[in-house]
């Protein structure tokens, strides 16, 4: 996802947009560019392909005191990672970051043959059409944004600056967030809070179809139909510990290792062991509506549906007459699915900001389903456009590959699933060992991570030579393979895939070869057996196996074998995937790749 920040103050723009980009790097990027005006309207705007570090020796020769500024971290949609194609965009006076998609930016550009191209975006289109309504002066600069967008199509969060009004910025979002931190005489702006922290604490998110005119002390907002907008400022709850790397050398080993305390927030005040219930009350149900459920549609992309794909397993278990089904909400959204009477629809993302995720959600409001956020990321769209929610409150997930996140989003929709069970009448002795793991699971992963973390970091290293992996489970262990697979593929770009244990012998037995090693999955229970069976075929055909295993005195002849502590039983599989996390890690850092940056991805996927 692109990154946008911009200020206007008594202090030095420039500082404040390269430490806020360097705020939004781990969002994934591939150029970078600010622009600032100093107090005559005279622009230095500088641009760079690659890391902020290459924009920052440009900066270095062209040090400004302006005190007004907008900047932007691509990640090329249209038009390759290039200087020319790298945002902020000029047309006359005016320039323009952007985040999004203008959809009908070619027939826009038919219609401006007066400006002079000079990239291949769809951003520069709309910079000039911007241009193109205020050049002559009939227009303001926010009433020239306004008639600018009404024309475009698409998604956009934009800033835009003129040299005619070295005061002010112009914001506007559709689909793409913008959040307005409130200084002390001075107005910060950014796409992600984070780039705000330590800034202020006092924020306005902006909501679909509104635009802003900023000003060190002033914010002015209003809908595209100049209806004016009272602005709700709210509490940026995150604070700069939180998007720091605390002594680790990488995001992702952070947030790996922070997972006991990140699930200790997502279970704050949700779980009465003494009393054996659990309680939910962001979704907004009452006992009698929670009752009525028959059917659950849970929506997510990547991580976050795997983590819909094994709650849904959990709840399946307790939770008499409900179907559970996980779909990916980029095939999802274009189904013609008819949800039944009686469902709800639990809306899955870590960052809040999915555009297929945020798709989905929309197309299933149409048909009136109630929808339940279980979402990370406070003030999110995502969250703001749910009928109730659960934030599961993991902190900012800064590294693109998803951990905590993925741990809280199974833990909170199994909670959710047991407030269901709970008024449905299922008897407290169906539910209490639920709940007495999920009591108990932030220590299980703190003695789990203590307990493998060495080997599995030592295991890494015998495996870095393989370029193909199989990740094997059955039951719980099945969706948990899937999100372990993602790991390994997404930042070694390891060709990791999983299979059900009970598939290998309707085609993926095929693959085993010296080319893959396995990662088998094998809690105790009551398909073990059937696991080791499936085991032994691997092992039939050469498999090399790191078995992931509570059982103890695992004693098949595998490579290598990853012991757990045996203190969960229901929800092992959430401690296997600790595991199969690290292992994505080590391997990686073994690599020598980006952990936390991986190439191709993006930490929010905002485009389609
Ligand atoms: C997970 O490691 C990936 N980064 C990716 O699959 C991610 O889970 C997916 O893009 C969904 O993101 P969200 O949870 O922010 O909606």
């Amino acid at each position: 996802m692109c990154g946008i920040v911009g200020y206007v103050g008594n202090k030095n723009a420039q500082d404040f947009l390269i430490s806020g980009l360097k705020r939004l790097e781990y969002r994934g990027y591939d150029s970078a560019g600010i622009v600032t005006l100093d107090s005559k309207g005279e622009a230095t705007l500088l641009r760079a392909k690659g890391k902020i570090s290459n924009l920052e020796e440009k900066l270095a020769k062209n040090k400004r005191e302006d005190k007004i500024g907008i900047g932007h971290t691509r990640w090329a949609t249209h038009g390759e990672p290039s200087e020319a194609n790298a945002h902020p965009h000029q047309a006359g006076s005016i320039y323009l970051v952007h985040n999004g998609i203008i959809e009908n930016y070619k027939e826009l550009k038919e219609t401006l043959k007066e400006h002079e191209f000079k990239s291949e975006t769809d951003t520069e289109v709309l910079a000039a059409l911007i241009n193109s309504f205020y050049k002559d002066g009939k227009h303001s600069l926010i009433n020239a944004v306004v008639q600018a967008l009404k024309l475009a199509k698409g998604t956009y969060g934009i800033a835009v600056v003129s040299c005619k009004a070295p005061d002010e910025i112009v914001v506007a979002r559709s689909g793409s967030p913008l959040v307005v931190g409130i200084g002390h005489d001075e107005t910060l702006i950014a796409s992600d809070a984070s780039a705000l922290v330590g800034h202020t604490k006092q924020a306005i998110y902006l909501n679909d179809g509104e635009v802003a005119l900023v000003k060190k002390d002033s914010i002015e907002i209003k809908t595209l139909n100049a209806e004016p907008v009272s602005a709700k400022v709210e509490e940026i709850e995150t604070n700069l510990a939180a998007i720091q790397k605390g002594g680790y050398d990488h995001f992702l080993l952070k947030e790996i290792m922070e997972q006991p305390e990140s699930l200790k927030e997502t279970l704050r005040g949700r779980v009465n062991l003494e009393a054996r219930t659990v309680h939910l009350g962001g979704p907004g149900l009452s006992e009698d509506e929670l009752r009525k459920i028959k059917h659950l549609v849970i929506v997510g992309c990547g991580t976050a549906y795997h983590a819909g794909l094994l709650a849904g397993y959990y709840i399946e278990q307790f939770t008499p007459e409900i179907t559970v089904e996980t779909v990916i909400a980029s095939e999802y959204r274009y189904r013609n699915a008819y949800i039944p009477e009686d469902s709800v629809a639990l809306i899955v993302s870590q960052s809040g900001e999915t555009a297929d995720t945020l798709a989905c959600l929309r197309e299933i409001k149409k048909q009136g389903v109630k929808t339940i956020g279980i979402v990370n990321a406070i003030g999110s769209t995502i969250s703001r456009e749910v009928d109730g929610g659960t934030y599961v409150h993991v902190g900012p997930e800064i590294s693109v590959a998803s951990t905590k996140a993925f741990t809280s989003q199974v833990i909170a929709m199994v909670i959710f699933g047991l407030t269901i069970a709970q008024a449905k009448g299922v008897k407290p002795s169906i539910l209490y060992p639920y709940i007495k793991e999920i009591a108990a699971m932030p220590e299980a992963i703190r003695e789990t991570l203590e307990s493998v973390h060495e080997k599995v970091k030592k295991i890494a290293n015998k495996y870095t030579k393989y370029d193909h992996a199989v990740y094997l489970g059955r039951d719980t262990a099945y969706p948990t393979a899937m999100e372990g697979a993602l790991k390994l593929k997404e930042i070694s770009y390891v060709d990791a895939n999983a299979y059900a244990f009970g598939e290998l012998k309707h085609g993926p037995l095929a693959l085993i070869d010296d080319r893959f090693f396995e990662l088998a999955l094998l809690p105790e229970g009551h398909l073990y057996d059937k696991a080791i069976s499936n085991v032994q075929e691997v092992l039939a055909r050469g498999g090399k196996i790191i078995a992931v295993t509570n059982v103890k005195k695992f004693d098949m002849k595998v490579e290598d074998v990853i012991e757990i502590p045996d203190t969960l039983e229901i929800f092992a599989p959430i401690l296997m995937n600790l595991v199969s996390q690290l292992f994505a890690y080590y391997m990686t850092v073994a690599k020598g790749y980006n952990v936390d940056q991986p190439r191709n991805l993006a930490k929010s996927v905002t485009v389609e």
